[in-house]
């Protein structure tokens, strides 16, 4: 159904060569208490490459904006030269090469959006992925237009003495008034989405590093003084990353100085502009008083994610926002590198399979779904998504894994030489890969443009008589919305057989070829194939999909006790994990139904003994422990089983399986707590992090019984522990239990931690999070609490976020009350800040896996948002999610 006045699709099919190409911006930007003025001075010519491009009208784009002034050529240009209409500006004659003067003014003060040029405690800063510059000046706002930058900064001295842009300074100096400028020149031509500006009044902690051929680089990040206490962490990540790059992919900095600087108000991790990253504090600061183990290993992979987008983004970016998968997906993939070859690869591959199971497997099945290269889009802020990001690192990884690492190295190669300085396509990237290697992937490129997880169906039969072992794998992608019918992937399937004594067996196929020791794959091209293995002598246990080679639901049935098996002898560390996983949903699965049924909750002692094993065998690795020992959530266990999900029978099956656990396996668990004791002095390494989690793994197990002794440890390691990883820990586990020492606690934390931000977020976070049945009344108590801000989405997605996507059963509430709420906040958020409003908007859009009255709740909110007046970020997830 059309409606009027709804925003307008933007679809790849119809994309056009820009008409006009500009060479060299110059942009003087004028800070005042009251506005900021903002002059900009191109120069443009005809696109060489589109017929008659000098006939066109030139049309730039603006949002939000006053104009002042333009002149073309030097010359001011009547009004009756140009015309404004609501986001453009167009100027129906030109010559074929020509100068603009455009000069506007911006309000940044009151930009809660956080895009373009807001302020963020005072401090002046710019977010222009991916369609933000608009609303700084008018220009070609598209990321093939790409042109050199001169940035001139002026504002008041004293109250902004930092002022910044990317590239190198090229002058300073004092103005009339108390007020200085920076000029800033950035040598390497950038679309205008690369395009950033800082002024405040900002610390700046310094290092340096040395590139391959020499060059030595100033590294500074920038910081509100009293953060400087938090930024060696991330000083050394970027070291490390700046190091890894030119090991592992031959890449080198470019630039004389690279440049981080700390906001409080950001929309998302971080942003690579040239030469100047500007970060959420939240990615950025670390230390072992106020960051978990997890916030630093984010700040580890976000320092090194932003640092890779300069050659994988920046020197060569994307054409349109359709290609942005081509920049992230690859990104994504090159931030996961770095970060296995820094900590654990096992541990590390856990982690993102289950963030890709949880959410985009989800996404991708849902209204939203759209492929890695989306066909079309709204509001281009609605993909950037886990499918986009995640699930194009999954393609990245499988490219990688079908040419191997020294091929994918030739080709990422040749991508660089070929491509640098240019805007290209997802499928320049795939050609490269292939030329450099001389493969052929017409087939693979369908997981571009292909939406939808493929369920993977696997069945194996062994033949004694003929020593064979014999495997069918049959896939089917469900449609996607404007994709009913599904094309078979070519899917490469990582696998071992295990003898009985568990070791790997050597894997020979009946047409004669044997599959590569190092790297064996079976590479599925149609929607059915089977392989036979020859010379098995016994019955094998098959390790399917190690290292989860693709992104696809297996289903395979495997007995119990073959899942245990793989648990304790698989060669495949993330299969090993994964059979732990899978033996756990079965059994969850039983209590599920046994909770329906009003039975006792009994845990399977196959489980049971699994479990003690991994407890008592001091030999394993302690990070893979806990990670095998930590149930599933809620959230992978909603996206996992059949619809509609049973919102109740999930929480209490798991918390049931939990404290089934932790009763018959008591002594156990203290006793490798007693193996784990709290750390004296904070280190982040391997090691530590690793005993730590393990420990903390085993509290949370304790405090789900919540007896005397439980609590007791419990609010000793709370009050002991010197570091936030083990505090955090302890105090989770108080306030998600039903005791009444919490109230102290909760109070207690706020009291200690209350000056700084990213704590309180945690605070937050904890709370919203709690099982509890009075979380909703909390929350909403939170709602009014003075450290709590609607304008800032660290804080949204702490209290909001925690609560509509960390606590299942308490937004799931059977009233609806928690939908209520969630409305509530898109509303008022669709007017403060449309991206994050939208990002709170997409959990809405899954009605359609839950019961009917739970399904009919969702949709009577959706439809109460949809009167109001919708932001076009808001307008399309909600009308995408009515019309499924
Ligand atoms: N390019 C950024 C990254 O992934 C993403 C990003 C940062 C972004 N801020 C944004 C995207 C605001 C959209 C809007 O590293
Ligand atoms: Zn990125």
């Amino acid at each position: 159904m059309k409606e009027n006045n709804a925003p307008k699709t933007i679809r790849l099919a119809d994309y056009k060569a820009p008409n006009f190409l500009i060479d060299t911006v110059h942009l003087d930007v004028r800070i005042y208490d009251d506005y900021t003025d903002v002059v900009s001075h191109l120069t443009l010519r005809a696109n060489p490459d589109v017929p008659n491009a000098a006939a066109q009208p030139l049309e730039l784009v603006g949002a939000d904006l006053e104009l002042l002034a333009i002149e073309l050529d030097g010359v001011a240009l009547p009004s009756e030269r140009y015309e404004i209409a609501e986001e453009t500006l167009s100027i129906e004659q030109v010559p074929a090469q020509f100068s603009l003067l455009i000069m506007t003014r911006i309000q940044p003060k009151s930009n809660t959006s956080l895009e373009g040029l807001y302020v963020s405690k005072g401090m002046y800063c710019t977010q222009c992925e991916a369609e933000g510059f608009r609303k700084i000046t008018y220009y070609l706002d598209r990321p093939d237009v790409m042109a050199r930058f001169t940035t001139r900064v002026e504002a008041d001295k004293q109250a902004y003495p930092v002022l910044l842009s990317n590239g190198n300074p090229e002058e300073q100096g004092d103005l009339a008034g108390g007020r200085h400028y920076v000029i800033w020149e950035d040598p390497f031509k950038k679309p205008c989405y690369l395009f950033a500006l800082v002024a405040g009044d900002l610390a700046v902690v310094e290092d340096s590093f040395t590139t391959m051929s020499g060059r030595p680089v100033k590294l500074q990040l920038f910081v509100e003084p009293h953060d400087l206490d938090k930024c060696d962490h991330a000083m050394d990540s970027l070291k490390r990353s700046m190091a890894w790059d030119e090991q592992v992919y031959g890449r080198e900095y470019d630039l004389d100085i690279y440049m981080i600087v700390a906001v409080s108000h950001f929309n998302m991790g971080a942003m690579e502009n040239k030469g100047l990253n500007i970060f959420n504090t939240s990615c950025v600061l670390a230390n072992a008083k106020t960051t978990t183990d997890m916030g630093f290993q984010r700040v580890e992979s976000v320092i090194a994610h932003e640092y890779f987008h300069n050659w994988s983004g920046n020197r060569v970016t994307c054409r349109d926002w359709f290609q942005l998968s081509l920049k992230e997906g690859f990104t994504v993939f090159r931030d996961q590198q770095f970060s296995a070859d820094m900590g654990s690869e096992t541990v590390n591959r856990i982690d993102d399979v289950n963030l890709l199971k949880t959410v985009q497997f989800a996404e991708d099945s849902g209204p939203m779904s759209h492929p890695v290269r989306p066909d079309s889009y709204i509001e281009i802020n609605n993909f950037y998504t886990t499918t986009v990001y995640e699930k194009g690192a999954e393609v990245v990884r499988m490219i990688h894994r079908l040419l191997g690492k020294e091929g994918f190295r030739k080709g990422s190669d040749l991508y660089f030489s070929r491509h640098d300085g240019q805007a290209v396509t997802c499928d320049d990237f795939v050609k490269a890969m292939e030329e450099a290697n001389g493969v052929d992937l017409t087939l693979f490129r369908r997981w571009y443009s292909q939406a939808g997880t493929p369920q993977l169906t696997v069945t194996s039969e062994y033949q004694p008589q003929q020593h064979q072992f014999s495997i069918t794998f049959e896939q089917v992608t469900l449609p996607t919305p404007g994709q009913p019918h599904k094309q078979p992937l070519h899917i490469p399937v990582a696998i071992g057989l295990l003898g009985e004594d568990g070791r790997d067996l050597p894997l020979q196929l009946a047409d004669g070829s044997t599959l590569d020791p190092a790297n064996p794959v079976l590479e599925l091209t149609a929607a059915k194939s089977t392989f036979v293995f020859t010379g098995i002598q016994s019955q094998p246990v098959a390790s399917v999909l190690r290292g989860f080679s693709a992104p696809v639901k297996m289903v395979y049935e495997q007995p119990r006790a073959e899942l245990a098996f793989l648990m304790s002898h698989d060669s495949d560390g993330f299969n090993r994990w994964n059979a732990a996983q899978r033996l756990t949903v079965a059994v969850l699965c039983d209590l599920m139904q046994a909770y329906n049924q009003a039975q006792p909750l009994e845990a399977d002692p196959q489980l049971l003994d699994a479990f003690r094993r991994l407890l008592t065998d001091e030999s394993l690795d302690q990070a893979m422990v806990a990670k095998m020992l930590e149930l599933p959530t809620e959230s992978f266990l909603a996206e996992l089983l059949p619809k509609p999900v049973q919102v109740d029978a999930i929480h209490h099956a798991r918390e049931g399986l939990k404290q089934a656990l932790a009763l018959g396996l008591r002594t156990e668990l203290e006793q490798v707590m007693a193996r784990c004791p709290l750390d004296t002095e904070y280190r982040y390494e391997v090691a530590a992090v690793a005993r730590r989690s393990l420990r903390n793994t085993c509290l949370g197990y304790l405090m789900s019984i919540a007896d005397d002794a439980a609590t007791e440890t419990c609010v000793q390691q709370y009050r002991q522990a010197g570091n936030m990883t083990d505090q955090l820990a302890a105090f989770r586990a108080l306030v998600h239990s039903d005791r009444g020492e919490k109230q102290q606690v909760i109070a207690d934390f706020y009291e200690q931690w209350q000056t700084e931000a990213l704590v309180v977020d945690q605070w937050f976070m904890v709370q919203a999070s709690s099982p509890q049945p009075d979380a909703l009344e909390q929350v909403n108590g939170l709602m009014a609490h003075p450290a709590f801000e609607m304008t800032n989405p660290n804080k949204i997605r702490a209290l909001i976020g925690g609560f509509c996507n960390n606590n299942p059963v308490n937004f799931h509430r059977a009233d609806g009350a928690g939908y209520g709420f969630l409305a509530d906040q898109i509303i008022a958020l669709n007017k403060i800040n449309p991206q994050v409003a939208s990002r709170m908007a997409t959990i809405m859009t899954r009605w359609a896996n839950y019961d009917k009255d739970r399904a009919d709740l969702i949709k009577e909110q959706l439809k109460r948002i949809k009167t109001e007046k919708l932001s076009p970020d808001v307008y399309e997830v909600v009308t995408k999610a009515l019309n499924q």
